[in-house]
């Protein structure tokens, strides 16, 4: 059984995989609105200290416990620490988040693909001075266009799972994760180049710390867990992937590294542009569907054609990262009901994608025909976001780093950490790692978690 466990083909494939995860709408949607509400660039800063300091380290402890336990996340901490009804609980909780968040993480994959048919048939040249909120809006509560774009969505990443670890997942991240960054890099070219735009180059450069509040750190620091997609499964997931020759903290801080950069290259090509345009950062999260095909349209009208091409390449960046992410989503799913039920891969992908698929057509109906629908003054899509960014992934990481501070036993840590003492770099680092599992993760964790609550 354990020797037929599927695995990456090599470092590279690793980290191609882990920041494929990592790299997604967190980064190229999320992050450039929060960047702009919360506080520009010094809210960028604590987001970078934050990843260093607080969620590579746990990041850590996730691959640590997955390539332990070479299981999926269901049973990974049962399987190291039997009969504890707790980590059965974790268990649960790792499945169990993956499918709410994929949910409505793929509606708004959807709408980047429709806005990439958009562009594809140059429709921004043309809005001039349209509202581009009124049709975004218009286009999200529409009742069926949405749903067909979310399930053709689901439908490709599923696709790629589908394949396999080695010929799905790794080859996929393999080929489009350089390739993304050279997207990004071709609209920041084109974006800093418009006039006004220095005043976004401005905005991104010169951190203002005034500009930060306790509120503004919390949302720092639990963006900076989203982006490196914890406290949801899919570390500890692909973690159970990685073979026993890997160093699991080069690997995490190769991914940290990929997925700053690309979050930091996001904002620079987002808000230049936003500023060039005459616009608001701080519009919130239809800021790149809303001021980007603005942006394009007024521009388009001096140079249809590259206009036209610019957005083709930003809505395809977009559409890439969100797959990539949503694949390691479908994963946990997969994983475990391969395990649990036997189940054979192309059959678990098809029940993750009849089940998140379902879950999902409600989540984009919430902004239309069940828009009445309300629980504590959200939309179930609003709802389901501010659940599991804000407390479940808070909950789940809170379990992983006492699991690894406590429950599991030093040695194992340590042989995962360092590969059984051969890494030296490890062996150095890793009596600050454990003491900073053990002793301070759980208290900052915890620490955003009563932050989001009271702020
Ligand atoms: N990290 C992803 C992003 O930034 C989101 C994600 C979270 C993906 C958890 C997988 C698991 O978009």
């Amino acid at each position: 059984m354990e020797n037929k466990r599927e695995n990456f083909g090599g470092r590279i494939a690793v980290v191609a995989a882990l920041a494929g995860s990592a790299i997604g709408l967190g980064s190229i949607w999320r992050f450039p609105y929060m960047v702009g509400e919360y506080g520009g660039a010094a809210f960028a800063v604590v987001y970078i200290l934050a990843t260093f300091i607080i969620s590579l380290p746990v990041f850590i402890s996730e691959a640590v416990i997955g390539r332990r336990a070479r299981a999926s996340s269901f049973s990974a901490m049962s399987k190291l620490r039997p009969g504890h009804s707790l980590w059965k609980a974790a268990g649960v909780l790792s499945v169990a988040i993956p499918l709410l968040i994929n949910s409505y993480y793929c509606v708004i994959g959807g709408w980047s693909l429709e806005y990439l048919f958009k562009s594809l048939g140059g429709e921004f040249i043309f809005y001039s001075d349209a509202d581009t909120a009124v049709i975004f809006n218009k286009f999200i509560s529409s009742p069926f266009l949405p749903l067909l774009m979310h399930l053709l969505f689901m439908a490709a990443c599923t696709f790629v799972v589908a394949r396999g670890i080695q010929f799905g997942i790794e080859m996929f991240s393999k080929i489009t994760i350089p390739a993304l960054f050279v997207l990004v890099l071709v609209v920041i070219i084109y974006s800093i180049s418009l006039p006004g735009a220095e005043k976004g180059v401005e905005y991104l450069v010169k951190p203002d710390f005034s500009q930060i509040t306790p509120r503004s750190i919390a949302y720092a620091m639990g963006q900076s867990f989203y982006s490196l997609s914890l406290g949801m499964g899919a570390v500890i997931t692909y973690g159970s992937y990685i073979k026993k020759e890997e160093s699991i903290p080069s690997a995490g801080i190769w991914t940290a590294i990929s997925t700053l950069f690309f979050a930091v290259l996001a904002a620079f090509a987002v808000m230049p542009a936003v500023f060039a345009g005459g616009m608001q950062p701080g519009a919130g999260p239809g800021l790149i569907f809303q001021s980007i095909p603005y942006v394009f349209s007024k521009m388009g009208m001096e140079h249809p054609t590259l206009s036209a091409i610019i957005s083709i390449v930003f809505f395809l960046a977009v559409v890439v990262a969100a797959m990539t992410s949503c694949i390691s989503l479908i994963e946990v799913g997969v994983s475990f009901l391969k395990e649990k039920f036997s189940m054979g891969r192309i059959r678990a992908c098809l029940v993750v994608f009849l089940l998140c698929g379902s879950l999902g057509v409600i989540c984009s109906l919430s902004f239309g025909p069940l828009s009445s629908f309300v629980i504590r003054g959200k939309i179930i899509f609003e709802m389901l976001d501010w659940l599991t960014s804000n407390i479940l992934l808070l909950v789940m990481s809170l379990l992983t780093v006492l699991f690894v501070g406590f429950a599991m036993k030093r040695e194992d840590v340590y042989d995962e950490f360092t590969n059984g003492g051969t890494k030296k770099n490890s062996v150095r680092i890793f009596k600050g790692f454990y003491f900073f599992i053990k002793w301070i993760a759980p208290v900052a964790v915890l620490t955003i978690f009563i932050t989001n609550f009271i702020l």
